[in-house]
């Protein structure tokens, strides 16, 4: 592992700008009927927003909505701000010469809206920080004697996604988006494994990446991750998404880079969901130095052979 020269340790906290957190993506496909049984498959909840699919976890939070399209692409995606942020980002993002768009036609909002420099429409609005302040405490493993710890199958009960983690994307230019989001957005890089992938994370405490960027010919979604609660909620995740047929994917297995665990099923548009488990934590304020690392840590520690299709860019195959 390498220092990345260049890095500035975070100041005090107070002054600096940056979003928080996810709020929320959009993402657009041909059949949006298949988002429902996918998603809900995957453990999310499902809910009709006047001719789109919501997708929801069980405590109510709205993380995406997936809407008709002729072909499969993000819409867009909002990250939020404190509120007391919001001017200070619109006069953040004129200063940087970056063009504030108006919101498309079905979105409008009181929010900023720009493009990133693949063509991505990104939304900067006030609302709830969604990032975690701390690491959750892992539950602790079966530690009772004389007992039959794993459940029953049929009262193992669904998997259900706390949170969504972090979004991966495919990009052309991963130095140019750590560029971007780094000036436009205030995220910090977490880690890098050369001009391959890139993690970054937001600076009021976050997962160790919000927002990942991994090299291809075009840009695209590679995969949506969702926080689980337990390592076995990730297994049981699993296997009901091979029952249902979806059985392409990746796992189990532990990434490096953030350390969770994962298993990714694949998605109806050759994207992936991640069931992602124990991820990193960067707290508000830490002074965390990015590193570049060698590739063979850039994918995982342990776990099954990645297949071919877990690196195809189905946006740059339809493009
Ligand atoms: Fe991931």
């Amino acid at each position: 592992m390498t220092a990345i020269g260049g890095f500035q340790a975070p100041t005090s906290g107070e002054g600096r700008l940056g979003v928080h957190s996810i709020g929320e993506f959009v993402l657009s496909v041909p059949a949006p009927e298949k988002a429902a049984d996918f998603y809900g498959a995957f453990g999310l909840d499902i809910s009709d927003a006047g001719g789109q699919v919501a997708l929801a976890t069980a405590d109510g939070y709205r993380w995406g909505r997936v809407v008709g399209g002729p072909r499969k692409a993000m819409h867009h995606v909002a990250f939020h701000c404190f509120e007391e942020d919001l001017p200070r980002f619109k006069t953040h993002l004129e200063g940087q010469g970056i063009r504030l768009l108006s919101p498309p036609p079905g979105f409008d909002s009181n929010g900023l809206w720009l493009a990133d420099p693949d063509g991505l429409l990104v939304e900067i609005r006030v609302g709830p920080k969604t990032s975690p302040d701390s690491k959750a405490a892992p539950a602790p493993f079966d530690a009772d004697e004389a007992a039959r710890c794993a459940p029953y199958r049929r009262l193992a009960g669904r998997a259900r996604p706390r949170r969504l983690s972090h979004i991966l994307r495919f990009t052309p230019d991963v130095e140019r988006m750590i560029g971007f989001y780094a000036r436009a957005l205030g995220l910090r890089l977490s880690d890098r494994s050369g001009g391959a992938i890139a993690f970054m994370h937001a600076i009021h405490g976050s997962d160790h990446h919000i927002l990942a960027f991994a090299r291809s010919e075009a840009p695209g979604l590679h995969h949506l991750s969702w926080d689980m609660p337990t390592l076995d909620s990730i297994g049981v995740g699993a296997i009901a998404m091979a029952d249902k047929g979806y059985r392409m994917g990746w796992g189990l297995g532990r990434h490096v880079l953030g350390s969770n665990y994962f298993h990714y099923v694949r998605d109806p548009w050759g994207s992936f969901s991640e069931y992602s488990f124990n991820i990193d934590h960067i707290p508000a304020r830490t002074e965390w130095e990015p590193l570049d690392h060698p590739a063979e840590d850039s994918f995982y520690l342990w776990g099954p052979d990645m297949p071919p299709e877990f690196v195809f860019n189905a946006e740059a195959a339809q493009a």
